[in-house]
């Protein structure tokens, strides 16, 4: 079978699982792990923010964020095709008890006018807008890349209406290596950022927030209260550890063979994708009947994706999946398309 359903899917690598053995752990909610205080300190800085927290996905970290950044009764503005909108259970309004303000974007990019607009006037009937979320690079758009100037130029609206501004950089690293803009560019003018190492970098587990140190002191708190607290995890941390300082670099392999992916996939007339448009790891591409019966064709062929769409699948590549593969798959494709 070859996974193409998402960067999760991938094992740790023999240097990783040594890294992992080798772990200098403690009970971490004591505050005495030496890994985790090492992933913590060596991401925030590379983000060039104050303190980090490692919790154990995604999910908890942009949640983490939203409790600390607002106040029940609160207004979230983001992308409608964010994670945080449509990937998280609902947990935003059963969580932090906001409300979340959609703005369709362009290919999960919004204009930043729209984002002003957008900002209530103040009147005590209205919700209090707090906070700004965006996404780099954004998922459902297909690991489109979010320009810094259009972050810059959010930023200003953010700050003159004295809101908070927090990324999903869930795959930042991939913005990252795919522009040459440093993460911590990207990261500049956002209060918090949550970055995961279990996507492309290949980690098994584990994300990190990061940000003031009197934002990740609260969030420390929340984390408690989530059920994120974890011991001896030490073992992880360092499993993310090797993950950021030896295979980070790879992702530029993973964004070449979405390229190659893409342009096999337009030679198919079943099928419909601008390659141009593949700007990181990930491949939306839309089939002519409906999604799900195409995928159980490509399943009972030996190839794996996700659907993301009534007729549009997601293929995502990542470090398991080789340049064989690529070729592999689209052999398959051919054939049975
Ligand atoms: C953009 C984005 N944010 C957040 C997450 C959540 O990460 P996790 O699955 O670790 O909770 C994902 C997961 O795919 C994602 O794509």
């Amino acid at each position: 079978m070859i996974d193409l359903r998402s960067d999760t899917v991938t094992k740790p690598s023999p240097g990783m699982l040594q890294a992992m053995v080798n772990a200098e752990v403690g009970d971490d909610v004591f505050g005495e792990d030496p890994t985790v205080k090492e992933l913590q300190s060596e991401i925030s800085a590379l983000l060039g923010k104050e303190a980090g927290l490692f919790v154990p996905s995604g999910v908890m970290s942009n949640q983490l964020a939203l409790r600390v950044h607002t106040n029940p009764g609160d207004e979230v503005i983001l992308e409608s095709g964010s994670h945080i909108a449509n990937h998280e259970s609902g947990a935003a309004g059963a969580l932090a008890g906001v409300q979340l303000l959609s703005i369709k974007g362009s290919r999960g990019i919004i204009d930043p006018t729209e984002i002003e607009n957008s900002i209530r006037t103040g009147y005590y009937w209205e919700p209090n807008p707090r906070l700004v979320c965006i996404e780099n690079t954004h998922n459902q758009a297909g690991g489109v890349i979010y320009p810094l100037d259009t972050i810059l130029e959010t930023n200003e609206i953010v700050r003159e209406r004295d809101l908070a501004f927090h990324l999903d950089g869930a795959r930042l690293w991939n913005a990252s290596i795919a522009t040459g803009v440093s993460e911590a560019q990207y990261a500049a003018p956002f209060d918090s950022i949550s970055v995961c190492l279990s996507k492309g970098l290949g980690a098994p587990i584990g994300s990190v927030l990061v940000g003031s140190s009197d934002f990740i002191a609260q969030a420390h708190r929340f984390r408690k209260m989530y059920g994120g607290g974890m011991r001896q995890v030490g073992i992880l941390a360092a499993a993310g550890l090797f993950a950021l300082r030896n295979q980070k670099d790879d992702l530029a392999n993973d964004h070449a063979r979405a390229k190659i992916l893409a342009e096999g996939l337009s030679a198919i007339a079943a099928f419909s994708v601008d390659p141009t448009r593949v700007e990181t790891n990930i491949v939306m591409f839309d089939v002519q009947d409906d999604s799900i019966s195409a995928l159980e064709k490509m399943k009972a062929a030996g190839v794996l994706m996700v659907p993301f769409g009534p007729k549009t699948i997601r293929a995502t590549t990542h470090r398991d999946v080789d340049d064989a593969s690529i070729d592999e798959v689209l052999r398959i494709l051919n054939r049975i398309f």
